[in-house]
């Protein structure tokens, strides 16, 4: 249908911080609001495909029209997107997650004492390297949070994680990144493509960003 390009088209958009546990009472997080996922997943919605959002916690409404999956840790998310991928045509990891958990959860607050206190961490699942081993059909998207270097991280990513697409915002610039209501990215595609776009709202990126994933859906049919 002319109004809806992605009927069919089965999507797993990733959105939000991770939260990883030190105890009860505490946890580590960064500053993702979720908007630029969220909007991700509205808009590929009005566009007809089958969402299902993957969101970190955030405190957003989910978008009318798609399916939402609540998670809380890099584990967590791991383990919804793993049990989603086979059956995704495309994936849109958005989510800020984090790349460190500490070691040992704490069972009880920790107490304050004398003098310093060390966290031991330990790294989180890769999930979008992961995803780039496992790859069959699915086109896959990640995103690249750089506070500089932004075209050569990107293309590292690219390569590295074995990405279809890096989104990539330098969360430097006024207007960019975590918690606005807009952003300025760059899109590095395999073929060594690139398309960079001004100061926009995140619903716009969005709209660009899908109409690039509707002509490279376009040219997988066409093989
Ligand atoms: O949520 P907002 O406030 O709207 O902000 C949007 C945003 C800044 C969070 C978003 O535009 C963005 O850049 N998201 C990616 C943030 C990030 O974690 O970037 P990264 O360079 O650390 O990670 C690269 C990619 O690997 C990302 O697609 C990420 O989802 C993925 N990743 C990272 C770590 C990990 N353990 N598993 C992953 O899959």
């Amino acid at each position: 249908a002319e109004n809806k390009p992605l009927s069919g088209t089965k999507i797993i958009v990733t959105a939000g911080p991770t939260r990883e546990k030190v105890d009860p009472v505490r946890f580590l997080t960064n500053h993702s609001s979720g908007k630029m996922g969220y909007a991700i997943a509205g808009e590929a919605a009005k566009l007809g495909a089958d969402v299902t959002l993957v969101s970190g916690p955030v405190s957003l409404c989910p978008p009318e029209g798609l399916e939402t999956v609540l998670v809380e840790s890099a584990e967590d998310m791991f383990q919804a997107v793993s049990g989603l991928f086979e059956e995704a045509d495309v994936v849109i990891k958005t989510a800020a997650v984090a790349d460190y958990r500490p070691k040992h959860v704490f069972d009880h607050k920790i107490k304050k004492q004398e003098g310093g206190q060390v966290l031991e961490l330990e790294r989180t699942k890769d999930i979008l390297l992961e995803l780039g081993k496992r790859k069959t059909h699915q086109l896959l998207i990640g995103f690249a949070a750089e506070t500089d270097n932004v075209e050569k991280y990107a293309r590292k990513k690219l390569d590295k994680k074995n990405a279809d697409m890096i989104v990539a915002n330098d969360v430097k610039q006024e207007g960019a990144g975590f918690g606005t209501e807009t952003n300025i990215v760059t899109i590095f595609k395999r073929n060594g493509d690139m398309l960079s776009l001004p100061l926009m709202s995140k619903q716009e990126v969005a709209r660009h960003l899908l109409s690039e994933i509707i002509s490279e859906l376009k040219k997988d049919d066409g093989k």
